[in-house]
């Protein structure tokens, strides 16, 4: 079970603003609510246009559940059960030298676990082929959570989400 090694290391760092209760995070099990959110496509996108900063070498789609779309205000904590997608592809430059979104190649996900020693948040990143996790020499889970440690206040999300 990766989720456990994830947050063995993770803990080490001991990032501020972890007010998450810390208990069993062996819960989180892949085959359970942390499982590839399959139906992502069908809820709302955060994003109008593809995210694609000058410099950056992916086009970005962000989707999140109802539940996260639920959240009190934006500056609540998100609810349990809340689920974001960041949606990874890469890009393609045309012959004008203008770049537009290809093909998926990592589907980055944070689900409110409300447990577990990244601030109740599990970070995933799935193979969209396989929509398995991939594995820890591909991606390493632990560097999601320092990046988005920047937003703790917020969270630990980026985007604007909720009312
Ligand atoms: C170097 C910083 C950095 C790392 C590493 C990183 N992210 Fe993000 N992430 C961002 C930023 C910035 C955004 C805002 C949208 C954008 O520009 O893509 C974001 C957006 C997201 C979102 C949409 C919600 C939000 O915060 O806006 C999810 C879900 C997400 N990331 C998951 C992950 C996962 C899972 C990993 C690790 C596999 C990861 N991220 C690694 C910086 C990072």
């Amino acid at each position: 079970m990766r989720i456990s090694s994830i947050l063995g290391t993770a803990m080490v760092l001991g990032m501020a603003g972890c007010s998450a209760p810390q208990v069993k995070p062996e819960a989180a099990a892949d085959t359970g609510p942390t499982s590839f959110p399959s139906s992502y496509t069908d809820w709302v996108r955060l994003n109008q246009v593809p995210l694609m900063v000058e410099g950056s070498r992916s086009a970005r789609n962000l989707y999140a559940n109802p539940t996260a779309l639920s959240r009190e205000g934006a500056n609540a904590p998100f609810p349990l059960g809340s689920i974001l997608v960041k949606e990874e592809r890469t890009l393609v430059v045309d012959a004008q030298g203008q770049a537009r979104p290809g093909d998926i190649f990592r589907v980055s996900v944070m689900f409110k676990v409300g447990q577990g020693q990244t601030s109740g948040w599990a970070f995933k990143a799935f193979d969209p082929a396989t929509r398995r996790e991939m594995p820890r020499d591909k991606v390493d889970p632990d560097g999601c959570y320092f990046c988005h440690a920047d937003v703790a206040s917020q969270d630990y999300v980026f985007t604007r989400v909720g009312r």
